[in-house]
């Protein structure tokens, strides 16, 4: 079946990433009819806003995306284009995995989901300075809401990828002992939910600090791991540079009637236009976005080619210690293929 969804390729190595990325898709037969617009700095300059209407009209119309990083244009009184999108379409569940594909790297077998809460919690943006500035007296603001509601559907959410994706345990990441309430709220509904699927999944809980020490010393023993904006903001970088960094670091951004699928990784300035950025993490936020559309065979055709040429053709992006281009380690991966 083919879906209709929006391309936006981005800034930087975007349109670089973005290419290579559909050659895949194609190579693996996946049927997308894209509707190609523009946000960010490329959007910047043809249209003077770095988010146009028509972009944000074809995300209400095929409310499935795959966008490349855009950079912020930086002096302007613009909204981060990416908190917008995930405003405009209540994005509430920011999904990372992050799996070692690297052999010889510091950690092996690592295999983690993370899910964050992606629009409540401390970065409500709800802050204030009492006080004027330079006030030996200033007092800075900002208040952290979390609803039950929002607890409710993202702890739900985390247990329902659990069981549809085969995962064995979900960890609740908190610090409801010192945040009785904001934090308490999250746990205390994170468990209820976890009651309907007892059985089924495995449910444990942390506090925030001692996780991200068990993270470095072991971080075999987790597998999805659920928490609120923060504390998911911090431990998804940590988690991703456990697995080699940001070349290889996929992300998605699911809302009840919505998705928007885009890597990790910004416009990386310094390489743009070079031909050496690694595609790796754009592809595997494809395979993300194969997955949400029911079509988990053609992702995992995907992610076997591009865990199999780093891992066993050792055709590897200069991220990677490697000297391969985009091209050559796309044709590698098409290749792979077959
Ligand atoms: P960045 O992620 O673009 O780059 C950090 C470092 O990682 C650079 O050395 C870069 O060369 C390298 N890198 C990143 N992706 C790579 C890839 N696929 N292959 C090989 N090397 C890679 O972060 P930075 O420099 O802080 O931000 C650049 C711009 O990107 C900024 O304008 C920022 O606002 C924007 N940005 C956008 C995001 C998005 O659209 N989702 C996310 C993060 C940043
Ligand atoms: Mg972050």
């Amino acid at each position: 079946m083919r879906h209709r969804a929006t391309l936006i390729p981005g800034d930087g190595i975007g349109p670089e990433i973005t290419a290579a990325t559909l050659r895949v898709l194609d190579a693996a037969g996946a049927e997308f009819e894209w509707d190609r617009q523009t946000a960010g700095m490329a959007a910047m300059e043809e249209e003077g806003t770095p988010l146009p209407d028509a972009t944000l009209e074809s995300l209400r119309s095929t409310r499935l995306g795959l966008k490349g990083p855009l950079t912020t244009p930086i002096g302007t009184d613009f909204r981060s284009v990416n908190v917008a999108l995930r405003k405009e379409f209540d994005l509430y569940a920011n999904v990372r995995p992050a799996k070692t594909l690297v052999p010889g790297g510091r950690y092996q077998g690592v295999d983690i989901v993370l899910i964050r809460e992606n629009t409540e919690g401390l970065y409500s943006g709800v802050e204030m300075m009492v006080a004027v500035a330079g006030d030996p007296r200033a007092l800075a603001q900002s208040v952290a809401v979390n609803t039950r509601y929002g607890c409710e559907r993202i702890a739900r959410f985390a247990f329902e990828y659990a069981v549809r994706h085969g995962r064995r345990k979900v960890t609740i990441c908190h610090k409801a002992n010192i945040l009785k309430l904001l934090s308490g709220l999250f746990l205390e509904e994170a468990r209820t939910v976890s009651k309907e699927y007892s059985g089924r999944v495995v449910v444990d809980d942390i506090i925030i600090d001692a996780c991200a020490m068990k993270l470095v010393l072991d971080p075999t023993q987790f597998d999805v791991i659920v928490t609120t904006n923060m504390f998911g903001d911090i431990l998804s970088d940590e988690i991703a540079g456990l697995v080699g960094g940001l070349g290889l670091a996929p992300g998605a951004n699911i809302g009840a009637v919505g998705a928007l699928f885009e890597a990790v990784h910004g416009s990386a300035p310094d390489i743009a236009g070079k031909g050496v950025a690694n595609p790796s993490a754009l592809m595997l936020a494809a395979c993300m976005m194969l997955d949400h559309v029911g079509q988990p065979p053609r992702a995992a055709r995907i992610r076997a080619a591009i865990e199999r040429t780093i891992r066993d053709d050792g055709i590897r992006t200069r991220d990677l210690k490697g000297n391969a281009t985009t091209t050559e380690f796309t044709d590698a991966v098409c290749r792979r293929i077959g």
